[in-house]
C-alpha cells in the first residue's frame, strides 16, 4: 500500500497505529534538531514530527515547500496545549520513522500560501495552474463546480431528461458569434465548424421524440473576450417537447432553487420575479439587471418641456432620453465623489452627469437653478425625492447611451454602497425580448437566434414592422449576469422559412445551411422549446468571483491564448500541406 490514510484522516482514534501518508510539504518549522512538517493533500493537513532518533539514524533529507513526501510513522497524541481544534487531525501528530522524497520540487514561481497568492499575476498563475490549484481556495472552486454539475444532472435525470451527446465537428450554427473552423484533411478545402451551441441538434432530438433532452456541453465562439466570456465555455443545454414558456421556466426554477439550496444553503423563493425586456431596460437600463441594488431609473422625457434646461430638451427633441437615479442619503456625498461619478459615466459615452441635492432648506447643485416652482415639483414627484437625496441625470440623443451609462452607474453605486454581497443571490427572468435587433445597416438580425418563435400576436408584424415583433424568448439573470437564455422554437417549416427570409437568408441559402433542420420540420415536429445555462458564469457567482477564468481549469487569456500550453501555435508546413492549406505571407492580428 502506497499510503494507509490521507492527510485529513488521522485522529485520536488512531493513536498508537502505524500510518503511511503521502502529501505535499505545506510548511516546515525547525526547532533545533526537531523538525515539524505540515503534510498536505486534498483532504487536509497532518503535522509530522521528524527527529533523527526516530529515523533509525537516517539523515533527514533537505525539505522544501511543495515536495511530495512519503512518510511512515506512529500516530501520537499531541502534548496538551499543542492541539489545534481547527484541524480534523489537530489532536495528533505523526512521529516519522521513515521519510522519502518521492517528488522533489525546485523554488516556486510564486508563493502558494493563500494570503500571498491573491496578488500573483494572473497569467503566471494560469501558466502554472497545476500549482495554483494546490491552494485550498482554488481547489474549493473546482470542487463546487463538480458538485454543481452533479446536482444538475441528478435533478434532471430525476425529471426524466435523457442525456444525449452532439457532435463537436459540425456545421456552423448561428448564435451570433464567429465560428472556429477546423479544416478537413479528407475533404481538402472544406471545413467543419465547432458548435457555438448544440441548438439545431437538440431540436432534432425533439423531432426524434426524446421529449426531454439535457447535455453538459462545451461550446465555442470566436468573439471578443471579457471577464464573463471565454472562447470555449460550458452550457447546461436543455430542450423539451410539448411545452410553452412557463413549462421551461418552471423546470429551471425548481432546478436552480434546489441546487443553490443544496450547495449554498440559500433558499431562493420560487417563482422567480419576471420582468419584460422593455421594463427591464426602462427601470435598470439593461436586460441583465442586478436586483441586489434597490435603485431604479426614472425617465423625465415627458417633463423636459417644462424644465428649462437646454441639454435635457435637446436630447429628447433628438429622439433620445433623459433618465435619472435617486440615491437616498446621497445628499451627504461630497462634490469630489459626484465629480468621480461624472467621470465614470463619461467612460460609457455620457456627455455629463447633471445633479442636484435635495437638502432640507433648498435644492443645491448645477441643476438647481433649472428646478424651481413647477419643474422642481414635477422632478421631485417623478424621482420620489426625499430630503437628503442626491439626484443624478444623464441626457443623450441616443437612448442606448443613457441606458448603458446609467446601468453602469447603478452598478458602481451598488458597489460603493455595499449592495454587491456575493452571498446574496438575486435572480430574475427577463421575458418578451424583441425578435430582431437591427444591424448596422438597419436590417433585422435575430436577437436570440433564428429558430426562436415570434410572439403569436406579432406574427403579422414579421412583414410589416419586424423590429416591433416580440419573441418567445427568456433570459435567466443572476446578480446582473445573464446566466441562461432560451426560447420556444419555431416548429413549422413555413414560418421558419419566413423568418430566414426576414433576416436575409433566402431559400437557397437556407437549404444550403439548414436543410437538415428544414427537412426535420417537415416530418412531424412537435412544439418545443428550451434553454441553455452558462455553467461557468453560474459557478463564478456561486463562489463569489467576478471572472469566469477562476472557475475554468485551464482558461484562455484576453487574446485567446492558453498560458499553460502556449496554444494557439504555428504548425508544421507538412501538416498544412496535408490539409491543402497555405498561409498568406503575413497575417496581421486583428486589432479589435
Ligand atoms: P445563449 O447564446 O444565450 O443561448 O447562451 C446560453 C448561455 O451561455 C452563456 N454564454 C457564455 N458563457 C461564457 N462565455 C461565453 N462566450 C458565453 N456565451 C454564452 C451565457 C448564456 O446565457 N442555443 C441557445 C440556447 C437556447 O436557445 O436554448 C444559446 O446558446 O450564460
Ligand atoms: P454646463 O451647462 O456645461 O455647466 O453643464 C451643467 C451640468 O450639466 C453639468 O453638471 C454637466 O455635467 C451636466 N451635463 C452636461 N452634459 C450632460 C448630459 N448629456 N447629460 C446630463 N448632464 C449633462
Amino acid at each position: 500500500m502506497l499510503r494507509t490514510q490521507t492527510c485529513g484522516e488521522l485522529t485520536a482514534e488512531n493513536e498508537g497505529q502505524v500510518a503511511v501518508l503521502i502529501g505535499w510539504v505545506d510548511a516546515v518549522r525547525d526547532h533545533g534538531g526537531v523538525r515539524f512538517v505540515d503534510l498536505r493533500d486534498r483532504y487536509g493537513r497532518t503535522q509530522v514530527t521528524l527527529h533523527p532518533d526516530n529515523l533509525g539514524g537516517a539523515e533527514i533529507p533537505t525539505l522544501r515547500a511543495e515536495q511530495v513526501l512519503r512518510i511512515e510513522g506512529a500516530v501520537n497524541m499531541r502534548p496538551d496545549g499543542m492541539r489545534n481544534p481547527k484541524l480534523t487531525t489537530g489532536d495528533i501528530e505523526l512521529i516519522a520513522t521513515s521519510v522519502q522524497v518521492v517528488g522533489d520540487c525546485p523554488a516556486l514561481p510564486f508563493d502558494l500560501s493563500d494570503v500571498g497568492g491573491g496578488d500573483v499575476n494572473e497569467e503566471l498563475r494560469f501558466q502554472y495552474r497545476f500549482l495554483d490549484m494546490r491552494r485550498d481556495s482554488v481547489k474549493r472552486r473546482f470542487i463546487l463546480r463538480s458538485d454543481l454539475l452533479h446536482e444538475l444532472r441528478q435533478f434532471l435525470h430525476g425529471e426524466e431528461f435523457v442525456e444525449l451527446e452532439t457532435p463537436v465537428l459540425t456545421k456552423s450554427t448561428p448564435e451570433g458569434a464567429r465560428d472556429f473552423l477546423v479544416p478537413s484533411r479528407l475533404n481538402p478545402g472544406e471545413f467543419y465548424a465547432l458548435p457555438q451551441s448544440p441548438q439545431i441538434f437538440k431540436q432534432l432530438f425533439m423531432v426524434a421524440g426524446f421529449d426531454r433532452y439535457m447535455q453538459i456541453v462545451r461550446c465555442f465562439r470566436d468573439e471578443d473576450l471579457r471577464a464573463d466570456r471565454q472562447p470555449e465555455f460550458t452550457q447546461l443545454d436543455l430542450e423539451l417537447a410539448c411545452v410553452e414558456e412557463d413549462d421551461v421556466i418552471d423546470v429551471v426554477e425548481r432546478m436552480v432553487a434546489q441546487v443553490i439550496s443544496r450547495l449554498k444553503g440559500i433558499d431562493i423563493p420560487t417563482p422567480f420575479p419576471r420582468l419584460s425586456f422593455a421594463d427591464s431596460v426602462a427601470r435598470y437600463g439593461t436586460d441583465a439587471p442586478d436586483l441586489r441594488s434597490p435603485l431604479v431609473l426614472e425617465t423625465l422625457d415627458d417633463l423636459v418641456d417644462r424644465i428649462p434646461f437646454n441639454i435635457f430638451q435637446k436630447a429628447v427633441e433628438a429622439g433620445g432620453h433623459v433618465k435619472g437615479l435617486r440615491i437616498p442619503g446621497g445628499g451627504a456625498w461630497s462634490r469630489k465623489v459626484v465629480t468621480e461619478l461624472e467621470g465614470f459615466v463619461k467612460n460609457f459615452g455620457a456627455g455629463g452627469l447633471a445633479w442636484v441635492k435635495s437638502n432640507e432648506d433648498a435644492w443645491v447643485g448645477p441643476l438647481s437653478r433649472f428646478l424651481e416652482g413647477e419643474s422642481k415639483t414635477l422632478v421631485a414627484e417623478r424621482m420620489h425625492a426625499e430630503v437628503g437625496d442626491l439626484l443624478l441625470f444623464v441626457a443623450d440623443a441616443k437612448k442606448s447611451v443613457v441606458n448603458q451609462s446609467l446601468a453602469q452607474l447603478r452598478k458602481e453605486i451598488a458597489r460603493r454602497e455595499g449592495h454587491n454581497d456575493p452571498e446574496q443571490l438575486a435572480v430574475c427572468w427577463v421575458t418578451e425580448f424583441p425578435l430582431f435587433d437591427s444591424d448596422d445597416d438597419g436590417n433585422p438580425t435575430p436577437c436570440h437566434h433564428p429558430f426562436t418563435a415570434p410572439h403569436p400576436e406579432d406574427v403579422g408584424l414579421l412583414d410589416s414592422e419586424p423590429l416591433r415583433a416580440r419573441a418567445r424568448a427568456y433570459d435567466l439573470v443572476l446578480n446582473g449576469f445573464e446566466i441562461g437564455g432560451g426560447s420556444i422554437r419555431i416548429h413549422q417549416r413555413d414560418l421558419q422559412e419566413r423568418v430566414f427570409q426576414r433576416i436575409g437568408i433566402g431559400p437557397e441559402e437556407a437549404v444550403e445551411k439548414f436543410s437538415f433542420l428544414l427537412e426535420a420540420l417537415k416530418y412531424g415536429a412537435p412544439p418545443h422549446g428550451g434553454i441553455a445555462l452558462g455553467i461557468d458564469r453560474l459557478a463564478m457567482l456561486l463562489v463569489g468571483d467576478s471572472s469566469i477564468r477562476e472557475v475554468i481549469a485551464f482558461p484562455k487569456t484576453q487574446r485567446g491564448g492558453c498560458p499553460l500550453t502556449d496554444a494557439p501555435s504555428p504548425v508544421d508546413p507538412a501538416q498544412l500541406a496535408e490539409l491543402g492549406l497555405e498561409l498568406a505571407p503575413k497575417v496581421p492580428a486583428p486589432t479589435e
